[in-house]
Formats: C-alpha cells, structure tokens, sequence
C-alpha cells in the first residue's frame, strides 16, 4: 500500500501541466463503440486508473485497442462484432462503465450491464439513464445486480425531459440517440464542458447535434458513425486543484493553458478570498495570500461551482479569517474528507447538507485517510500547509483522477514523498 508522506512546504512556485479531462475521456472512449466504419484515435488521454479500467471495459466487448503511454494515444477500432456484457468485476470497480449502456445498445441492439455499486459519496442510483433510454425505445429488465437492455428494432428518437441534469444520463442517452431513428431532444441536459467534449466528438463521427453548452439538445438520428480523431479537452478539475493551492500563502503556480470559462466560479472564490489570478497567455496564475477571507459557497451542476471542487475548497475555508459554509447540493454524503481533516485541526459543524468550518485553523500533521479522489487531493492540500509530518492513505482514489500528483507538487517545491509501506 502507497502512502504520501508530506512535510511543512512553504512555498510552491512554479508552472504545472495538467492531463486529459478524466470525466471527458471516459464518455469519450465510450463513444467509440459506437464506430462501425474506421478506428478513432484519442490524444490527451490521462493514463489514470479509471482510463485502464475503461480501456479493459471495452476490450471485454471485443473492441480493439492499441495505447501509446509515451504519446498520451489510444487507437480504438469498433469495426468488429462487438459482444454485449460488461463484466461485473469491472464495472464494479468504476460506476462510470454505465455510459457504455447507450452506445452500446444503439450500435448492437442489446447490452447486459453489472449494476455500478454506490460509492462512499452516494448512492449513484440510474433511474435517469434507464428512464431516458426506455424513452427512446429500448426495453430494460433490472435484474438487480444486473441490467439488461434490449433494442433489437432500433431506436425510435423522443422527446427526454431530465428531472436533474445528470452528467452521465445525459451522456448514455445523447449517445444512444445519435443512432436513433427520427429527432431526440433532451431537456434539462447537463452542460459540463467533458458533454461539450464529447458532443464534438461525436458530431466529427457523423452525429448530428445542436445546443451544445446549453439545456437542451437535439440530436437528429443518422444510420452509422465513423471513427475519427479527437484531443481530450484539459481536466479542469486537476486544473482548479492547483489553482487552490496556489491561492495559499505566499505560493505563486502557473496552470498552464488552464481554459478560464472552465473555471470561472471557482476563479470568483479565489479572488474573494484574497488570492491574486492573472490570466496569462500561457496559462493561468494563482498567487496566494496569508490571509484568506471566509466566504460561503455552494456546489450546483455547471456553469455553478463545482461539486468536485468542494473539498479542495474547504480547506482554504478552514484557513481563512472567520467561519465560512460549504452548502453540497449535488451528492448526498461528500463531507467525509472533514472527519480526516478535523484530525488536523479543522473544526466544523454539520448540518444536513451545509458544514459551518471555523476559520483561522492552524493545521497539523496527522496520518489521514482517502474517502474519494477530490478528498485525496484536499488532504494533500491541508498538508502542504500544516505544521509536522502528514501521511496520506488509501491512495487508490488519488490514482483515480490525478496522474503523478505527488511529482507536479514536488516539482513546485514541496516536501512531499510517495512511498511503498
Ligand atoms: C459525473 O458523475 C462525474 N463523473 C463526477 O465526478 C461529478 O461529480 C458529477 O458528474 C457531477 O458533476 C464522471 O464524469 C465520470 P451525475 P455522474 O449523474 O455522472 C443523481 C469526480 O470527482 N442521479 O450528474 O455520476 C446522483 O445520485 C467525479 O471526478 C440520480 O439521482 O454524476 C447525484 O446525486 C465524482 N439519478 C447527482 O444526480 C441518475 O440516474 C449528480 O449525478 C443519475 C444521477
């Protein structure tokens, strides 16, 4: 088992490059099942855990794969008879195999999905991927620890008014529609900027699909799609966890080609804190201050702050000069990073969805446990910045999301380690 050992590191200084969106990629990668005609080159892919899992995902439906680790590449070709089943140990492992579902059906007439299991920030049901899909005419029988879709006349395009706009619902149901027989539009869809990557994605396949960016989606059904090339859209989540940690102190980290309209509430944060942001040609800087100043903030889907920046943003919160809220309106259960983080003498409340965390924390080293990935990355945070020795365990969920975090750190100035135990 891995651990990050982390010592008191003053000052980060310096410039970052940061991967492939991994909530772009998987979408992505799932898009491909859906090119009978011609391979489809991705660059830019991050090579993180939950890549591999996708890759092997696929190869189970006897998609072809060809990864160059040195050129961040991978050919995929769906040209072949594809099979039907996503297995169970690997769907298991990254709910995000779901969004295979809806390519999967579309370019075959059936799919068998291992039902994702909930993770520790909730319960991750899939009423709405199910109910979007039934919409479009695919039959689905829930086994209960497993999914059967069936489709074998094809699919018939709808009208699929989300109750949330779930980024991955949008996902599984705009990819199945792409294939559907007649005009699809989704209300209420989700318009994270990985829907718009994968969005321009599928278009260069062949799809037809107006509104990206915005709520509502129309996708005019087409008989076949074709592989193509695609550079994965920077991971703006890796991005703004930089740019947290540049906000602190007297740290100063160039993220570079950071894409500001990726960022913008998490930006506004920072700057009302106290932090400097420059927007460079080159990238975006983040200077820090001493004295950080409370402010509350709340998670929405995009454009509003973002839920996988909630942690990060806690601590800063915990650093500031009075009490601030974080309000999560997304998941059900993403405060469990504060049980770590009070090890390290933060203080906070919680009530129902809101924590109150007390500002003017000095914080201390402590050894402390991953919940989820965006929690690895704010334990790591508050030990750039606590007096003493912290160590970081459960490290799988850092792997999931963030490549080689502990060397970009190091490479900034930090007295940080990742060792074997
Ligand atoms: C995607 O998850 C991201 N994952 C998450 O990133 C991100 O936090 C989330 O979107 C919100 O932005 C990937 O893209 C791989 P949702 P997803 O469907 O698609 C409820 C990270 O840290 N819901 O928008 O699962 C659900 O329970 C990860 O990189 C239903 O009720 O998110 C949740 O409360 C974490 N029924 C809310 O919607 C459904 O059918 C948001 O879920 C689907 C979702």
């Amino acid at each position: 088992m891995d651990q990050i050992v982390i010592n008191d590191s003053s000052h980060l200084k310096g410039q970052v490059k940061i991967e492939g969106s991994k909530n772009a990629v998987l979408p992505i990668l799932a898009a491909t099942i859906l090119a009978s005609n011609d391979q489809s080159v991705i660059t830019n892919v991050p090579l993180l855990s939950d890549f591999y899992i996708m890759k092997s995902v696929l190869e189970s439906l006897n998609l072809k794969t060809q990864l160059n680790e040195s050129k961040n590449e991978i050919v995929v070709d769906a040209t072949g008879e594809l099979t039907h089943e996503a297995p169970f140990e690997l769907v298991t492992k990254m709910r995000a195999s779901i969004v295979v579902m809806g390519p999967l059906v579309a370019r075959t007439g059936y799919a068998k999905i291992s039902l994702p299991g909930g993770c520790a920030i909730g319960e991750r049901p899939i009423d709405l991927h199910l109910k979007g899909l039934e919409k479009l005419g695919v039959k689905i029988e829930d086994h209960g620890d497993f999914i059967e879709a069936f489709a074998k006349n094809g699919l018939i395009g709808n009208n699929i008014n989300l109750d949330f706009p779930s980024v991955g619902a949008t996902q599984n149901i705009l990819m199945a529609a792409t294939l559907a027989d007649g005009i699809t539009v989704i209300s209420n869809a989700a318009k994270e900027p990985e829907i718009i990557d994968l969005i321009n994605f599928l278009n260069k396949m062949g799809a037809k699909i107006i509104g990206k960016g915005t709520s509502t989606l129309t996708i005019t059904g087409v008989s076949s799609l074709l592989g193509v090339t695609h550079n994965v859209v920077q991971d703006r989540i890796e991005a703004g966890t930089f740019m947290v940690a540049g906000a602190i102190g007297n740290n100063d980290i160039k993220i570079l080609d950071a894409i500001k309209e990726h960022n913008e509430p998490l930006i506004d944060v920072l700057i009302k804190m106290g932090a400097s942001v420059s927007f460079e040609e080159d990238g975006i800087r983040v200077k820090g201050n001493y004295e950080l100043k409370s402010i509350n903030v709340e998670t929405e889907p995009y454009p509003g702050f973002p839920t996988d920046m909630q942690s990060q943003v806690t601590v800063l919160q915990a650093l500031s000069d009075g009490q601030s809220q974080m309000k999560e309106n997304v998941f059900e259960n993403r405060f469990m990073h504060m049980q770590e983080l009070n090890k390290m003498g933060v203080n906070f409340r919680q009530e129902g969805n809101t924590i109150k965390i007390n500002g003017s924390t000095h914080l201390k080293g402590a050894e402390v446990d991953a919940t989820d990935l965006r929690a690895a990355a704010s334990l790591i945070i508050a030990g750039l910045n606590a007096s003493g020795k912290t160590v970081v365990n459960n490290l799988k969920y850092l792997d999931r999301g963030y490549f080689k975090f502990h060397k970009k750190l190091s490479d900034l100035g930090a007295n940080i380690q990742r060792i074997s135990k």
